[in-house]
């Protein structure tokens, strides 16, 4: 069985998701929900390949599908959700017996997730990504849709760092936006 059929079989995980969307269902900004989580995956799959980058799907996955899920435990009590994720992590990651070097490595790119940077800077530098860190960094910045988005205007995230069409911005095609 794959890792995330794993790890959806696990209650913890799906009281989160469930817990998440509950709290999150008027929100009008991004969502931290399966399918942000899913693109995130997505877009560091897709960018270890292009660096030639020797970590595995099934970690990039287990990173993605775990990052947020303190997101409850920041809306609840003001707690840094980067901190909150990584402990639920920790705990799920021993359950399904992940080796204690990816757990550690998993979390390390969880607790250092969300600074937000100028997509143009990180779109530029990014063929020169080689950490977990910064594989869930990029992908977690440009998965938004901003430049479809109706809330952009009153988004809190600066101008610059709104994720652009990459197609009309950079003239680069990417298979994960639509
Ligand atoms: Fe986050
Ligand atoms: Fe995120």
């Amino acid at each position: 069985m794959d890792v995330q059929k794993r790890l959806e079989r696990l209650e913890t995980y799906q009281d989160r998701l469930r817990r998440l969307q509950q709290i999150e269902k008027n929100r009008a900004f991004c969502r931290h929900d399966l399918a942000h989580m899913e693109k995130c995956a997505e877009i560091g799959q897709w960018m270890k390949r292009e660096n030639g980058l020797a970590y595995s799907d099934g970690t990039i996955l287990l990173c993605a599908l775990l990052h947020d899920l303190g997101r409850v435990e920041e809306y609840e009590s003001g707690a840094d959700h980067r901190m909150a994720s990584a402990e639920l992590a920790d705990g799920l990651l021993r359950e399904l017996e992940v080796s204690e070097e990816e757990r550690r490595k998993i979390l390390r790119a969880i607790r250092s997730h969300g600074r937000r940077k100028d997509a143009a800077r990180m779109w530029y530098a990014r063929k020169r990504i080689r950490t977990l860190e910064g594989l869930l960094r990029f992908s977690d910045q440009f998965s938004r849709p901003c430049y479809r988005c109706r809330a952009r205007r009153e988004c809190k995230w600066r101008e610059d760092e709104k994720i652009p069409r990459i197609k009309e911005r950079f003239r680069e095609d990417v298979p994960w936006q639509s």
